[in-house]
């Protein structure tokens, strides 16, 4: 089961089962703001993704908490532990990066005993160490194997085994599948969310992938320009996104532009849509989830109190195997809904006037300024 674990949705600086902390973290790189003021808070055993567009400081981040890129204001403690000066050998925390930087020399079981034989452990634990980790990634028969005799997955799986061997107290994680192919990214995504599971291990995941940060984490930390947009359980950044930039981050959305009224209800170009949100009267958008979208032809689209309805006029359509796109203009814009395809359709033609439907909950909306 994946998040089973309830953390608290919000991330607070008095949250009592904070293990690793960041409070006011920044970093600045001439007059340019890197990373602005980040309060983070992260419970022992917690996966986190940092999720955001290229640029936006995750990596900058990531190495900020590791001791590889020095901090320009904050505090980052781990327990009652100010880390904040310390040097990255000295903070116990294990590192994957999206190149995996593996010796190409050495053998797989030498890559992964290095971090060992470095601390001056004995043989006999190394050995033992060495192969409980290469178990735990399933590599445990290429032992004998180097780098360039192995796949991008089973070399990624290598560095996530060098990485735990040392038994870190935070395991820092730096887009580790970006360079692997959309099958093996999807198991090694569940390989290491049951990794991280089994041992505990408090984890940093940076990704600008939102499936990966979706499907893998028990939080995640929406962050744009420096700055944090929006931290929240999966189910709280795609349902309830904080910001129009979250809801179009982290999946799919159409977007309208419109006004609102003032007690609830938005006009969109004549037709009356309604949200949970309470918006000041103004200009406002609404956005909302393709596949949530019902698209009607038949002129028999029932009417409920919990539906918005807008109408508008088939542009046209996409077949993309699992899913049939339609393409409507509503007034000069145009946005696309989708449905699952079922065989045997009958389509109706481009310029047929349809109505798209949806559940008022499943509106998201926003007033200008967000
Ligand atoms: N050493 C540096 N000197 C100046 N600017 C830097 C330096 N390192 C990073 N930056 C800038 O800081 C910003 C954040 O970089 P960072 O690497 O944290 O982004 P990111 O979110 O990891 O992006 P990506 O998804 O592309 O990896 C970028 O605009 C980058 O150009
Ligand atoms: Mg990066």
């Amino acid at each position: 089961m994946m998040h089973q674990k309830n953390f608290a949705a919000e991330a607070s600086q008095g949250d009592p089962d904070a293990y690793l902390r960041l409070e006011g973290v920044s970093k600045t790189y001439g007059d340019f703001e890197a990373v602005r003021s980040l309060d983070l808070a992260i419970g022992k055993g917690e996966l986190v993704a940092l999720l955001g567009p290229s640029g936006c400081g995750k990596t900058t981040t990531l190495r900020m908490i590791a001791g590889l890129v020095p901090t320009s204001g904050g505090r980052i403690t781990v327990g009652e532990t100010d880390l904040t000066a310390v040097p990255p050998h000295g903070r116990d925390m294990g590192l994957v990066f999206q190149s995996y930087a593996l010796f190409p020399h050495m053998t797989v079981a030498r890559n992964v005993a290095f971090g060992l034989e470095m601390r001056s452990i004995p043989r006999g634990e190394i050995d033992r160490r060495v192969k409980e980790a290469l178990a735990m990634v399933q590599l445990d028969k290429l032992a004998e194997r180097r780098p360039r005799e192995l796949s991008g997955g089973q070399q990624q799986r290598v560095a996530l085994a060098r990485a735990l061997v040392v038994k870190p107290s935070i395991l820092l994680l730096d887009e580790p599948l970006s360079n692997l192919d959309a099958k093996l990214r999807d198991e090694m995504r569940t390989q290491i969310r049951d990794i991280q599971q089994q041992v505990g291990i408090t984890t940093v995941f940076v990704t600008h992938d939102q499936v990966e940060a979706l499907s893998m984490c028990d939080r995640i930390v929406v962050m744009r320009n420096g700055r944090v947009e929006q931290i929240g359980t999966p189910v709280d950044v795609y349902e309830r996104p904080a910001t129009p930039f979250v809801a179009s981050f982290v999946g799919r959305t159409i977007r309208l532009s419109g006004t609102a009224n003032g007690d609830g209800a938005i006009d969109i170009g004549g037709d009356v849509i309604r949200s949970a949100a309470g918006l000041a009267p103004g200009p406002a958008e609404i956005m909302v989830r393709p596949h949530r979208i019902e698209v009607d032809w038949t002129g028999q689209a029932k009417t409920k109190d919990d539906v918005n309805r807008l109408s508008g006029v088939l542009c046209r359509i996409t077949f993309v195997g699992d899913v049939i796109q339609y393409h409507v203009g509503i007034g000069d814009a145009e946005v696309i809904a989708e449905a699952s395809t079922t065989g045997n359709q009958q389509l109706p033609a481009a310029g047929t006037p349809v109505t798209l439907s949806w559940r008022v909950e499943d509106t998201m909306a926003f007033g200008s300024g967000q």
